[in-house]
């Protein structure tokens, strides 16, 4: 089976395609940098694209089982700029469009788009689950995850079974969240951001690409579908809990104003969260490895 794939040059497209290529799938990265690719026994081809405009490569989703669509500008590499959030912005949902319009040239068209998004989508929630069916909030991050829902649905209209993926903070080594978080705790200075009450919505990377898998290979999933582990914890538990398994104490909280003043609109994701609750998957069946933010945060930090 062939998948096409954007973004997996990313934190979590790299190990994905692993799993892809280990499941006897063919995979077919879109890139702005093919030439990076190193190849896998012969089942991964890269192909160039911009991630907005139409080009040869829209060919290779002539006859492909399924596309993913993880492909984004960094969110926290830079600070929010009007520019930087047009990047932010532009790079999702034009990425999304090129998809879709690549899909509905296809005489055989592939059988299932998953594409990315995110629990920013729901805005700041103080309190409640939050299943699939809740509302869209307010703020910078509802309203890209919310645009770019839209240009994925475009899928959804051409009878193909689209899987918009909520997802959580993503946790493990090498990258992401963890990697900005815990050079404080080493120097033990760590501690909760803002009030420490804001719920913060995480998934292991491992539960991510099974959740990827999972939506690939069951056709009842479809639709929103949280990526979330089952267990959600506030910022100040996450945060003990990482002080607890690296050994260091987590006092020193960072007052909600001072990461206003040095991050500017960019805080909002650090000081807004949701009580996240992944309802659909877990109802689909899937089972997760690391439900509990203990369990999975012993698994990144042993050895
Ligand atoms: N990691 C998380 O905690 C998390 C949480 C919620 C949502 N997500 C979403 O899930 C997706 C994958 O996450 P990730 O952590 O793997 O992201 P990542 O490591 O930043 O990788 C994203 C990929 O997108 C492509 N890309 C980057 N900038 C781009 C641009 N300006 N235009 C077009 N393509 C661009 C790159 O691929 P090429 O260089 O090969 O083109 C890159 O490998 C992202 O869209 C992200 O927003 C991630």
């Amino acid at each position: 089976m062939k998948i096409i794939l954007t973004g997996g040059t990313g934190f979590i497209g790299r190990p994905l395609v692993n799993q892809l290529v280990a499941k006897g799938y063919s995979v077919v990265l879109l890139t702005r940098n093919p030439s990076g690719i190193k190849e896998t026994k012969g089942a991964v081809e890269a192909h160039y694209w911009d991630g907005r405009s139409n080009g040869p490569w829209a060919a290779a989703l002539e006859g492909a089982d399924a596309v993913i669509n993880l492909a984004g500008e960094p969110i926290a590499a830079k600070r929010w700029t009007l520019k930087q959030k047009e990047r932010i912005i532009s790079s999702r949902v034009d990425a999304a469009y090129a998809i879709v319009n690549a899909i509905r040239s296809c005489e055989h068209k592939p059988k299932v788009l998953i594409n990315a998004s995110a629990v920013g989508y729901y805005g700041n929630v103080d309190d409640g689950d939050i299943d699939e069916s809740h509302d869209r909030g307010k703020g910078f991050l509802a309203q890209t995850c919310d645009l770019w829902e839209q240009a994925a649905a475009q899928a959804e209209s051409m009878g193909i079974r689209t899987v918009y993926l909520r997802i959580g903070v993503v946790l493990e080594r090498g990258g992401g969240a963890i990697e900005k978080m815990i050079l404080p705790f080493r120097l033990f200075a760590g501690g909760p951001l803002g009030s420490g009450k804001q719920w913060f919505p995480w998934i292991h990377r491992d539960d991510m690409i099974g959740i990827v898998l999972y939506s690939l290979e069951n056709t009842s999933v479809r639709g929103p579908v949280n990526a979330t582990a089952p267990g959600p914890v506030t910022m100040k538990g996450f945060c003990s809990a990482l002080g607890k398994v690296m050994r260091r104490p987590s006092w020193a909280p960072v007052p909600g104003f001072i990461l206003r003043l040095m991050l500017g609109e960019m805080s909002e994701m650090l000081l807004d969260g949701q009580k996240v609750i992944p309802e659909k998957i877990t109802k689909a069946g899937y089972q997760f490895k690391y439900p509990d933010i203990r369990s999975a945060l012993k698994v990144i930090f042993k050895g």
